[in-house]
């Protein structure tokens, strides 16, 4: 039977929930306890309204960008999610062969279902930054941070806002994570592998403070850069006062991301919070930003707000779940083709032209 016709991420959604088990689309769709937070990322979107220009030669567009002065053609990356070969069995390989024919970035999880020399042996070319947890011990950190350069990763993202995992209700009336026994995570220490999984606040097979660390601090940055000369960037930045702390240890950049709603809820939408973040780090650390990009135009907000560059999570997991690699292309493609028609139509040529001028947020609209 042939597939059907898909135009937008939304309706790689919905063929990912129609053909997925009813423990992956708990996992990879769901979030913490009420679904606030996931919700309010879409909608706080949707507050944003794009004033668009005129008359202003969009014939020829420049979508490219570049990211701790690497060029990317579009400024879309593919986020950290872990597990991918639960969807497709090519999993993060096939994620990463997608961003290498976008010619943009992926970022591997350290939950990963292919290792890091897997994906850089798949996809040499393809630009490679990869997402760190610190566990416990720091040998662990050490290890895959010389695995990271040795494979050619030109960064690495500390995933802060995951101290403990959130509660995420789906799962657990789901029956909890579980990880089918051909499957393995090649980033975990194999004497965590083997433990029990009965409880479903348990992800991966391993408590998740065993794994990340409850008692981190900002030294931990400072220790993560003391081993390596890798640029350092902070995921899970939401406050303007964590981001000055990101400046103040002279890291490479930080991600404004709520981790797409899985852990917290109740927090801020990341494109409400992204502005003041912005203006208080005033150009001193590159800012990029995630959590309920779905469309072009939300690119095109999330650049009019200050971020270099979004991540995209979930999306790619519906990619995958549709057509593998391609299938993981298309929702590039789309988001790319979206964001680059968002550009033409508000009269900006270049992504250095998109400025805060071009938004306004709702609550304006009633003083108009
Ligand atoms: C199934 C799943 C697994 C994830 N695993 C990780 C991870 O291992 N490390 C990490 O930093 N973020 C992880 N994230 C968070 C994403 O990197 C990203 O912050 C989030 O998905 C962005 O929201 P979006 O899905 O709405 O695009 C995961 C997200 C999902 C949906």
């Amino acid at each position: 039977m042939s597939k059907p016709m898909l135009v937008c991420v939304d309706d790689y959604e919905k063929y990912a929930r129609e053909h997925l088990n009813q423990h992956s689309v708990a996992y990879y769709t769901c979030g913490a306890d009420e679904e606030v937070s996931v919700k309010e990322n879409r909608q706080a979107f949707r507050r944003f309204r794009i004033k668009p220009r005129v008359l202003r030669d969009v014939s020829k567009r420049d979508l490219s960008t570049s990211i701790l002065g690497q060029k990317i053609d579009f400024p879309i990356l593919i986020g950290p999610a872990g597990t991918q070969c639960l969807v497709h069995h090519e999993g993060e390989v096939a994620a990463a062969k997608a961003a290498n024919a976008m010619k943009t970035c992926i970022v591997l999880s350290t939950f990963s279902t292919k290792s890091l020399e897997e994906v850089s042996q798949a996809a040499p070319n393809c630009l490679r930054w990869f997402q760190l947890y610190i566990w416990r011990p720091r040998s662990i950190a050490v290890n895959l941070v010389r695995r990271a350069e040795a494979a050619g990763f030109k960064a690495l993202v500390l995933t802060l806002d995951m101290p403990i995992l959130g509660k995420r209700r789906s799962e657990w009336y789901a029956g909890g994570f579980q990880m089918p026994p051909h499957l393995h995570l090649p980033h975990l220490p194999k004497e965590l592998m083997g433990q029990a999984k009965e409880d479903a606040r348990q992800e991966y097979g391993a408590p998740a403070d065993m794994v990340i660390g409850a008692s981190l601090t900002w030294e931990c940055v400072e220790w993560l850069k003391s081993i390596t000369s890798l640029p350092i960037i902070l995921k899970g930045i939401l406050t303007p006062e964590d981001a000055l702390l990101a400046v103040q240890h002279q890291v490479a950049g930080i991600v404004v991301s709520n981790h797409g709603g899985r852990h917290l809820d109740y927090v801020q939408p990341t494109i409400e919070v992204l502005p003041k973040i912005v203006e208080v780090v005033k150009g001193k650390v590159e800012v990029y930003m995630d959590s309920g990009v779905r469309t072009g135009t939300d690119v095109f907000k999330a650049l009019a707000l200050g971020a270099k560059a979004v991540f995209v999570g979930r999306p790619i997991i519906y990619g995958l779940a549709y057509d593998g690699e391609e299938g993981a292309r298309q929702v590039l493609q789309i988001l790319r083709d979206e964001f680059s028609l968002a550009m033409a139509l508000s009269g900006c040529s270049s992504v250095s032209d998109i400025k805060q001028e071009y938004l306004m947020h709702e609550s304006q609209l009633a003083k108009l």
